[in-house]
């Protein structure tokens, strides 16, 4: 097996079985964002401890697998995290993670859950 199948294994896999996909209810971060290409949409919560590490976080929305496993992956990657952190995530760390070629169209898909992220975070500490 080739890195390119792992990589899209484990997608399929996460598109398939999502650990964080869900609800929080009374998240301290909460955003919807929708791929403006295909209409696909993107929920996230973050549930954060009084020193600011995001103790919960899931997501939830529609669409296809590499915007359904971004999702998925970049939840486990903040959880425990600083709030700094997650918002340090650049579109670079996402397609590492992701691991596999993405054209023009693909990285929508892929950044949609980051994209969604970073507005939560940004309203977040404004709001502070
Ligand atoms: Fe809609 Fe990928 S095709 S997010």
């Amino acid at each position: 097996m080739t890195l390119d199948q792992m990589y899209q294994e484990e997608i399929m896999d996460r598109y398939r079985n999502p650990s964080n996909k869900g609800v929080i209810e009374k998240a301290d971060i909460y955003v919807k964002e929708y791929n403006s290409f295909c209409g696909d949409l993107i929920e996230m919560y973050l549930k954060l401890n009084p020193d600011g590490k995001i103790s919960g976080v899931k997501f939830n929305g529609n669409g296809c697998a590499i915007s359904q496993a971004a999702a998925d992956m970049l939840a486990d990657e903040i959880k425990g995290k600083s709030l700094g952190y997650a918002g340090s995530i650049d579109e670079g760390k996402m397609k590492e993670m992701l691991g596999i070629p993405l054209g023009p169209i693909r990285i929508k898909c892929a950044l949609l859950a980051l994209k969604a992220l970073k507005i939560g975070v940004q309203r977040y500490i404004v709001k502070k």
